[in-house]
């Protein structure tokens, strides 16, 4: 049985794709152990206390000190043994410590085809305001094991998804998600519950 904690900031549409791949059975052999947010208010906390998966918020707002945050992010962390963490729209940077701890433990979703539109600053709605501000014809999402980079790290999954006329930063958000990252993160999480992803040299090999 793989262990899941999710960490979130937001809506939690992609915890929801989760939640219901593995509920679908989508997803074998995995459970829900905890979703942890930064945020008090994100909706996803309710996505998660609506079906009974533990939920509570460790937010830095809390903290005089980062370091404080981070030492109690992490115990929360440890407290449910997790096998995997996936990052499904967290917004905060990860500390070194937690990458260390959990090297080739966790995984995050991007809105953008990395190496395009990613690392610091690039988050959310900021991803597509810049690709349309680029005006790039193609645009996806990428699920990527977490280094002590941001966005960095090995590609498991991408998916292209087209950039139409008349897009709005929302427009093209909604459909990246649709499209992209709702389909691979859970597939990415499949795939790790079947033991079929390999760290190989750097790069990812899907058995
Ligand atoms: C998603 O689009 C996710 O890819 C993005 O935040 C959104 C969260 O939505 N993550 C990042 O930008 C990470 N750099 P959700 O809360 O509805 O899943």
């Amino acid at each position: 049985m793989l262990k899941v904690v999710a960490l979130v900031s937001g809506g939690g549409t992609n915890l929801e794709a989760i939640l219901n791949a593995i509920a679908s059975g989508e997803i074998p052999d995995t459970q829900m152990a905890a979703v942890i947010s930064n945020n008090r208010d994100a909706y996803a906390l309710e996505r998660a206390r609506g079906r009974g998966i533990p939920a509570c918020c460790v937010s830095p707002k809390d903290y005089p000190e980062r370091s404080l945050f981070y030492q109690d992010l992490i115990k929360e962390i440890d407290g449910f043994s997790p096998d995997l963490i996936v990052l499904a729209g967290f917004l905060v940077v990860i500390p070194p410590e937690l990458v260390e701890r959990y090297a080739g433990k966790i995984i995050n979703i991007h809105p953008s085809l990395i190496p395009s539109f990613c690392g610091k600053g690039y988050y959310g709605l900021k991803v597509h305001e810049a690709a349309l501000a680029k005006g790039v014809k193609v645009t996806g999402a990428t699920v990527h094991f977490v280094d002590e980079g941001t966005d960095t790290g090995p590609i498991i999954l991408q998916k292209a998804v087209a950039v139409e006329e008349g897009d709005t930063p929302e427009i093209l958000q909604r459909r990246v998600m649709e499209q992209a990252e709702w389909k691979i993160l859970p597939e990415a999480i499949r795939l790790i519950a079947q033991d079929r992803v390999r760290l190989e040299n750097g790069r990812v090999r899907i058995l």
